[in-house]
């Protein structure tokens, strides 16, 4: 007899939900549809020669190592390179604070098992990563919110959140996912006073920090936690955990990411990753760092960011040229994303089904958005497509916005 599974999941289950991204992804995979749904770096930009010469060269020099079970806190010359490509921005952090996880993800997951019970308030962004929620969610977590603006998170609004008593905050400083925006700093200089006068810690994820195409790179929270409140422990204790990943800059197929904490907090997250995939492939790790190594990644990311600009560029001047006035958007400094504000007669989500119609694919807000549905927002992905592909899919997407524009004024008047 077969077994029946669903009454069995455990109750934690009951909140997973497959990403509404995820799903679109699938529908976007026809070649005819023009995609500013995913998250995705532009595989033209793959540094795939060095990749073959880094895989060659891991294998003639080190299998033994590479093909064998590794450290769960990482590949040590890979946690040292971190640290030098880290203390450039100033995080002078140590290699006993350094994780190596399988992406940014395992870390928002470690980090929910480390510190989420069930029905403890996280403070997030208002809107925040998709993906945040999704791990916080299976821990059974609850949200205050925070409201963004082009600045980031409005923190001269934020001391009665904080009263709340939230376990952390989750913010996404650098060109956050999926607004755009960057945090100010002044902000952020308020942010970590409010961290320190309330008690209440910050999980600083910063997948895009390195992909800025204007404006001056702005001091991590992380950092600022050091400076403003004067800790001079060398990275043992602070009220920031810092997440960073190979994902934007090499490659998000390798799955190599990391977080940076004070080392009691390591110890504990090992014990967690452990349990989850006792360490991150140890070949995935050595050939990132072969590559990266010798100032590689800082030539890439040259090369990425000025491609990027470019994308940016060209989906903004569409923007600008084919959308109606009603309709505005995000000016992002860096990353990948932009945001577009709809007025609110419009259901983002229908109007995926109508864009799709036209052959091109947006995420829709609502699923960004931890205390309840905001329906009238799109994110749009600028870095997976060509300059003109870019140009024909905003063109497409604003004759979906037109038609939906007048259906729902249509609406209203009958
Ligand atoms: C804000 C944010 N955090 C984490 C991740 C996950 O990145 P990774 O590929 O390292 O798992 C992403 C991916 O898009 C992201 O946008």
């Amino acid at each position: 007899m077969a077994a029946p599974w669903a009454h069995r999941y455990a109750q934690r289950t009951k909140t997973a939900k497959s990403s509404i991204i995820r799903e679109l992804l699938k529908l976007t995979q026809r070649p005819e549809v023009i995609s500013f749904a995913g998250g995705l770096p532009a595989p033209e930009v793959f540094p795939v020669a060095r990749f073959e010469k880094a895989c060659h060269r891991v294998l003639q020099t080190q299998a033994a190592a590479a093909l064998q079970y590794g450290p769960t806190e990482g590949y040590r010359p890979l946690r040292e390179f971190i640290v030098g490509h880290m203390a450039r921005y100033g995080i002078l952090a140590n290699v006993d604070n350094i994780l190596i996880t399988s992406g940014s993800q395992q870390a928002l997951d470690l980090i929910a098992k480390l510190l989420i019970n069930r029905g403890d308030r996280i403070l997030v962004e208002s809107p925040t990563y998709l993906g945040a929620l999704q791990a916080f969610d299976l821990m059974g977590a609850e949200y205050v919110t925070v409201p963004i603006d082009d600045h980031g998170m409005q923190t001269c609004d934020m001391e009665e959140a904080l009263r709340s008593g939230p376990k952390f905050m989750y913010i996404l400083p650098n060109f956050q996912n999926p607004g755009g925006v960057t945090l100010s700093r002044s902000r952020r200089d308020q942010l970590v006073a409010l961290s320190d006068k309330y008690g209440i810690p910050i999980i600083e994820d910063d997948p895009y920090g390195q992909l800025r195409y204007e404006g001056e790179h702005i001091t991590p929270l992380v950092v600022l936690d050091r400076t403003n409140l004067a800790r001079d422990d060398g990275y043992k204790l602070g009220n920031v955990i810092y997440l960073s990943t190979f994902s934007k800059v090499l490659a998000p197929g390798l799955r190599v990411a990391w977080i940076v904490a004070p080392p009691d907090v390591i110890t504990k997250l090992v014990q967690l990753k452990q349990c989850s995939d006792l360490h991150t492939s140890m070949f995935s790790q050595m050939v990132v760092h072969e590559v990266a190594r010798d100032g590689f990644m800082d030539d890439h990311v040259k090369l990425i960011r000025a491609t990027y600009r470019e994308r940016r560029d060209a989906m903004l001047s569409a923007l600008q040229d084919y959308f109606p006035p009603e309709v505005s958007w995000t000016h992002p400094q860096g990353g990948l994303f932009l945001w577009v504000n709809l007025p609110p007669r419009v259901d983002s989500s229908q109007l995926l089904e109508a864009a799709l119609r036209h052959n091109v694919a947006f995420v829709p807000g609502a699923p960004f958005f931890a205390a309840g549905d905001q329906g009238s927002h799109m994110r749009l992905n600028f870095s997976n497509a060509q300059p003109e592909q870019i140009r024909e899919g905003i063109r497409r997407l604003a004759i979906a916005v037109a038609h939906e524009l007048e259906h729902r004024t249509a609406a209203v008047m009958v």
